[in-house]
């Protein structure tokens, strides 16, 4: 080759294994390249501090040539995108899309020229990046045995986390430097029932750190639809964090075939807490409405045959034989337990509260036969979903849900029985849509059955997205829990309005519960992904309310259950106590009642991870407004700057805030309600009391209120 040719070979091979990109505001910079040995690496960089380092990126692949290394760029290219498109439900009417993109083509001339491609999009607020797989003859089905993406971190940064684990995202977060994470903790946690802690250095993601010098980073994933979930290994000395993913029975973890890509892998960064809750980067790099009619979908508040059962005054069994068997116990000649909550008497006590306040949906739980035998004995014809109890009337029910213009919700519980609920999918389905209902909610206590495989593997990935898939046939919506966390996949199948995935309410009935601090940090890290159903809104706080000698607790105040109906966004959002609890409240039951499920606006005001979060919404299509404010354990003023509301107009602000003396421990359900005119140059100055919080609503003001109320001061 002339010399002069060959100079300009290298130099193109440079420039294409060297490549810069800008996020739409010049912030953020990606760095690619490629090493000497042909190893894809990155780098990201806010306004010119370091976020992640130089860092490796690869799979590896199960009996084939190694897929880590002797890579070289064949080709780039680049893509501006700004587009704004429509959600069907969520936090905002509109989600803008903005980033720059850019693809790199990579080739391994040494195995047959087997290719990977890797799509960088880095928007203002962070970065995503997937690997692709293009048609090839040379990598056709293959196994993935390990992901080796890496994270490299500046330093030892302050982390909130939980232990990574297979099985489960049940786990209270701790907060350690990243050379301190023990999680190996994990292990002793009695309460979660199935889990598979993986060693001491692995945490789940969403993984929330801040830096010392004040950085945000949230490291994530987007759009897992057919992938292992991944957690992180960290390197605790040289705090280097390695993707990893869950396992399958056999031990591998991803069966891909040629063309597909993997799930986004996300780093989110700001030195502004409040732009991580802004952010929309998960949502943006998931893929359209798969739904083409999507008008069948509804964001609901319901109440359920649920919470009693949890502190216990109840149960989900009819009876309380442990032996039982589908097909051959006769239900009707057990013996009634006596404590059975799913009877048609009590249920329809719940439409009848339902109905007056104005509640869509009532869940019932343990009215289907199989519970008295349901959990722990990895057994696989445990539910059938179409069987009631003998005290149980499906049909009685229905007629009666009718009347009173309220949706049962359905629940199934397959006990992790993945075998047995599939093969019974679409009955079940079909006998819900017989009866009425068209939502449903799902549960996967338990070890799952195929037997060896994990909650977060890729079988079980597939299988959720199957069961939103077909729901969406049935026009039914899906609240899944014990499910793999959520990873904005809600925008492709947007009849999955919800999952539970991370540890909700009910821990606060039974066990050591959430600390304080928990709802603030849960906004930071399982809520990126989406929607949680996480329960709030229990007023009777102390267990020992139902039995003298019960010491667990809810951690927060009353007021705080009720603002969290705005700082954790759901358009499924139970109200989760007792209606003879509720009826003892009525003027705090009032703003759950008042809430909306559904906005067109979101306003972040407030926010540190751990500490607090205020957050103001508007309500979907009305001139409503909602602010909710809370904080960990520790007593604080939030500071609500009402600047969203539209200029000169006089609104009235209803403020549920916690008493003078309230405080999560001592005095738990002490709160005040007052009403004042406020403005869009309102600063509402917000007490929250050591585990408390506060609940705003704003609508406009009637002549009568501007006549009647104070301005607020
Ligand atoms: C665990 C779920 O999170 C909870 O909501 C449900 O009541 C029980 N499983 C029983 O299915
Ligand atoms: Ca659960």
């Amino acid at each position: 080759m002339p010399i002069r040719l060959f100079l300009l070979t290298m130099a193109c091979a440079m420039s294409l294994d060297a490549q810069t990109l800008r996020s739409p505001n010049g912030r953020l910079v990606l760095n690619f390249s490629v090493d000497p040995e042909g190893v894809p690496r990155y780098a990201l960089r806010i306004a010119e501090r370091n976020v992640v380092l130089p860092s490796r990126l690869g799979l590896e692949l199960k009996e084939q040539p190694s897929f880590l290394n002797g890579f070289r760029v064949t080709s780039t290219s680049r893509r501006s995108v700004d587009t704004t498109w429509q959600t069907v439900w969520g936090e905002t009417r509109f989600v803008r899309d903005r980033h720059e993109e850019l693809t790199v083509e990579l080739r391994q001339d040494s195995v047959g020229g087997r290719a990977l491609r890797i799509r960088f999009r880095l928007f203002d607020e962070g970065l995503g990046f997937r690997y692709e797989f293009a048609e090839q003859d040379v990598l056709k089905h293959f196994i993935v045995s390990g992901e080796r993406t890496e994270f490299r971190m500046t330093g030892d940064h302050t982390t909130i986390w939980i232990p990574g684990d297979y099985d489960t995202n049940e786990y209270a977060y701790t907060q350690t430097r990243l050379s301190e994470v023990d999680a190996s903790q994990g292990k002793n946690v009695g309460e979660i029932f199935s889990k598979t802690v993986i060693g001491h250095n692995f945490v789940q993601t969403p993984v929330m750190m801040k830096t010392s010098d004040g950085l945000y980073i949230n490291i994530f994933e987007a759009a897992l639809v057919n992938y292992p979930a991944m957690t992180l290994e960290i390197d605790q000395r040289t705090f280097a964090l390695t993707a990893h993913l869950a396992p399958d029975a056999v031990g591998n973890r991803a069966y891909l075939q040629a063309p597909c890509v993997t799930p986004w892998r996300t780093v989110l960064v700001s030195d502004d807490a409040r732009d991580i809750l802004r952010s929309n980067l998960i949502l943006n790099l998931n893929e359209p409405s798969a739904i083409e009619n999507t008008a069948w979908i509804r964001p609901v508040k319901y109440v359920g045959i649920w919470w009693e059962m949890h502190v216990g005054t109840a149960s989900w069994n009819y009876s309380d034989v442990s032996n039982v068997r589908l097909g051959s116990t006769d239900w009707s000649s057990l013996k009634p337990n006596g404590r059975h909550g799913a009877t048609t008497e009590r249920t329809k006590v719940y439409i009848d509260f339902a109905a007056q306040h104005g509640f869509e949906g009532v869940l019932v739980e343990g009215w289907n036969v199989g519970w008295e035998d349901w959990f722990g004995q990895w057994k696989e014809e445990v539910f059938d979903f179409v069987t009631p109890y003998p005290d149980f009337n499906v049909k009685e029910l229905q007629a009666y849900a009718a009347k009173k213009g309220v949706k049962l919700i359905m629940h199934h519980e397959t006990s992790a029985s993945v075998t047995n609920y599939e093969r019974r999918l679409d009955e079940s389905f079909r006998f819900m849509k017989d009866h009425g209902y068209d939502a449903v909610k799902t549960g996967y206590v338990g070890r799952i059955i195929p037997r060896g495989e994990y909650h977060d593997g890729q079988w079980m990935v597939q299988h959720y997205v199957r069961v939103a898939k077909k729901a969406a046939e049935y026009q039914i919506s899906v609240n899944a829990h014990e499910s793999v966390r959520p990873t904005g996949v809600h925008r492709t199948w947007p009849n999955w309005l919800a999952c539970e995935a991370a540890r909700g309410n009910e821990f606060n009935a039974w066990s050591v519960g959430n600390p304080p601090w928990h709802e603030t940090v849960l906004p930071f890290t399982r809520l990126l992904g989406g929607p949680m159903d996480y329960t709030p809104g229990i007023f009777e706080i102390k267990m020992e309310h139902y039995f003298p000698d019960k010491k667990e607790q809810v951690h927060t105040t009353l007021a705080k259950q009720l603002a969290l109906y705005v700082t954790m966004y759901s358009p499924i959002q139970m109200a989760a106590d007792l209606p003879e609890n509720y009826e003892k409240y009525p003027d705090a039951l009032q703003f759950i009642k008042d809430v909306a499920v559904d906005w067109d606006e979101k306003h972040v005001l407030e926010a540190e991870p751990g500490d607090f979060v205020t957050i103001a919404r508007k309500a979907r299509g009305k001139h409503e407004w909602f602010v909710g404010a809370i904080t960990d354990e520790n007593a604080r003023t939030a500071t609500a700057a009402l600047s969203f509301l539209p200029e000169s107009a006089t609104f009235v602000a209803t403020i549920y805030a916690d008493g003078p003396n309230a405080h999560w421990e001592k005095n738990p359900k002490a709160y005040r309600i007052s009403r004042s005119l406020v403005r869009r140059d309102t600063v509402l100055k917000l007490r929250l009391a050591e585990g408390g919080g506060a609940a705003v609503s704003i609508a406009p003001a009637s002549p009568e209120d501007q006549r009647s109320l104070r301005s607020y001061r």
